[in-house]
């Protein structure tokens, strides 16, 4: 299975989004749309994105009602979104709400577990004993059985999704510092070859492109990783 990667499109206007998008170019074929950028500019950015023959992933995390997520997820189907997701602890009949809108349109929705930001005692606080490992493969297992794609996780928790949910389940892995570069606020990190060998089908990456002297060698070198991987 190959690995792909999404870049995150992490910056606030539409002149620095195309401005690194155009100079990118054919080195990144993906791009991550968050809300920082969404919520600004909204379905103007994923237009330009399309119009520049580039595949989309809308990163909105919906958690709503059933209807209102399966509703929502028709509408990033309908502006040009290839992949988008939900929150896995938005339940079962959310899940199969999102998943017939993404059976129905052909988006690919994936799913977040538990946000990499919560730990042991954020759990606790929401009122989950869990641990934050048993909560991530309860949810994922949940995501599959309403029949999502797959999950948003962290590296780390690439072999736990796995054997839970078996190969053909979609991870989408950020949190990716290609060897030696910084690694920000990220704790947590993987290289782009150790995450493709680990399994997964999409790795996001923003700082280490987006942020770099020279982002079409960057972008280059974690295709270069994942080839070689
Ligand atoms: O710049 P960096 O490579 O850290 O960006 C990673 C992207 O993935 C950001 O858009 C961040 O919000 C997102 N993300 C993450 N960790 C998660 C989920 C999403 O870094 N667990």
């Amino acid at each position: 299975m190959s690995t792909t990667l999404i870049a995150a499109l992490d910056v606030s206007s539409m002149d620095d989004a195309f401005a690194i998008v155009d100079r990118l170019g054919d080195s990144v074929t993906w791009y991550k749309v968050g809300k920082q950028l969404f919520t600004r500019f909204g379905p103007a950015v994923v237009e330009g994105l399309k119009s520049r023959g580039k595949r989309v992933f809308l990163d909105m995390k919906f958690h709503d009602i059933p209807n209102t997520v399966g509703q929502a997820v028709r509408s990033a189907a309908a502006i040009g979104a290839d992949l988008c997701n939900v929150h896995a602890s938005g339940g079962p009949a959310m899940l199969r709400a999102a998943a017939e809108a993404s059976a129905e349109t052909g988006i690919v929705v994936t799913a977040v577990t538990v946000l990499t930001s919560m730990d042991q005692g954020e759990l606790k606080a929401i009122g989950l004993e869990a641990t934050p490992a048993e909560q991530v493969v309860r949810l994922a297992t949940l995501t599959r059985d309403c029949g999502l794609a797959g999950v948003v996780c962290s590296a780390l928790e690439i072999p736990l999704v796995k054997s839970a949910c078996g190969d053909d389940f979609v991870l989408v892995v950020p949190g990716i510092r290609p060897a030696g570069s910084a690694k920000g606020d990220q704790k947590r990190v993987m290289t782009p070859a150790e995450a493709a060998r680990a399994g997964a089908q999409f790795i996001v990456v923003g700082r280490p492109i987006i942020a770099a002297e020279d982002p079409v060698a960057a972008a280059n070198a974690v295709n270069a990783e994942i080839q070689g991987a």
